[in-house]
């Protein structure tokens, strides 16, 4: 069985770049316009999966009514004003990795960040938990593509507790890093979720369940351009650069972690 890299955008409405860099992957994966073998290949090693519009609902809402709109539009309570989850809260399979007390909320009516009253309350979130869980399927990255920042951290989020691999984590991440640079000479910072201090303790993220409870290995959630100068509201000039500086990223990250001389390495957990 094939390796498979799972790539996901769209978790939070307002973040119009994340889908954007998302489909430009699919375009460059599927259609490969410029022929680049480096792309053939990597085609031909892995199962690619996407799912760049995770949040819908919350994704058009910002179009036709609140650009700043973060959660998804459940009805969550009789108020309109309180409609929705922070999906990227919903996630967790114990009481410390979905925790509304850890970097969310438990009032619905909290314009970000209200965590539901459990984890996976939201078809959205369950939605992604199965395909991570999907038997015959071989994942062996996830990478949630958010915004803004220029970050692209690795598990955990909900705890300082650092991985027993996370040394291979951040290696991987740095080579991703470096192919970004040297693409663009944008820098994205690497380090794990917790210690960023602009996200203090997050519990309920993506990326901490795919690692913790989907075993997904390489498991990150990489927050793309800018750094707080223009935020979610990019122009429309930044959508085909930040697609080729990732772009390249994904495509150093995924050649760095493919290890075909290791027997059944995929297969072995760490
Ligand atoms: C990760 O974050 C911690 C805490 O802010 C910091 O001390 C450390 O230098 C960072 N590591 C890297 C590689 O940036
Ligand atoms: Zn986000």
């Amino acid at each position: 069985m094939k390796p498979a890299i799972l790539i996901d955008g769209g978790i939070h409405a307002r973040e119009w770049i994340s889908p954007a860099v998302v489909l430009y992957i699919i375009n460059q994966l599927k259609n490969n316009p410029q022929q680049d073998p480096a792309i053939e290949k990597l085609v031909d090693l892995y199962d690619w999966y996407f799912i760049p519009v995770i949040n819908p609902d919350g994704y058009v809402y910002t179009y036709t009514t609140d650009p700043c709109w973060r959660k998804n539009r459940r009805q969550t309570s009789s108020n309109p004003v309180c409609y929705g989850v922070d999906l990227n809260r919903n996630f967790g399979y114990d009481d410390k990795t979905w925790d509304p007390s850890v970097g969310g909320s438990s009032d619905p009516c909290n314009y970000v960040g209200y965590a539901g009253t459990g984890p996976f309350t939201e078809e959205e979130s369950k939605a992604v938990m199965k395909v991570m869980n999907r038997k015959g399927v071989n994942f062996v990255a996830y990478m949630s593509f958010q915004s803004y920042s220029q970050i692209w951290a690795y598990p955990w989020g909900y705890t300082q507790d650092t991985l027993k691999d996370a040394q291979d984590l951040r290696n991987a991440a740095n080579v991703g890093a470096a192919a970004i640079f040297s693409k663009s000479k944008k820098i994205y910072r690497v380090n794990q979720s917790a210690l960023f201090p602009e996200f203090g303790l997050i519990a309920g993220a993506s990326d901490d369940y795919a690692r913790g409870g989907a075993n997904i290995k390489y498991s990150y959630t990489i927050e793309l351009r800018d750094t707080g100068e223009k935020k979610f509201f990019l122009p429309a000039s930044e959508i085909t650069p930040n697609g080729e500086e990732i772009l390249e990223g994904v495509k150093a990250f995924a050649n760095y972690i493919y290890k075909p001389r290791r027997k059944n390495y995929y297969y072995n957990k760490w």
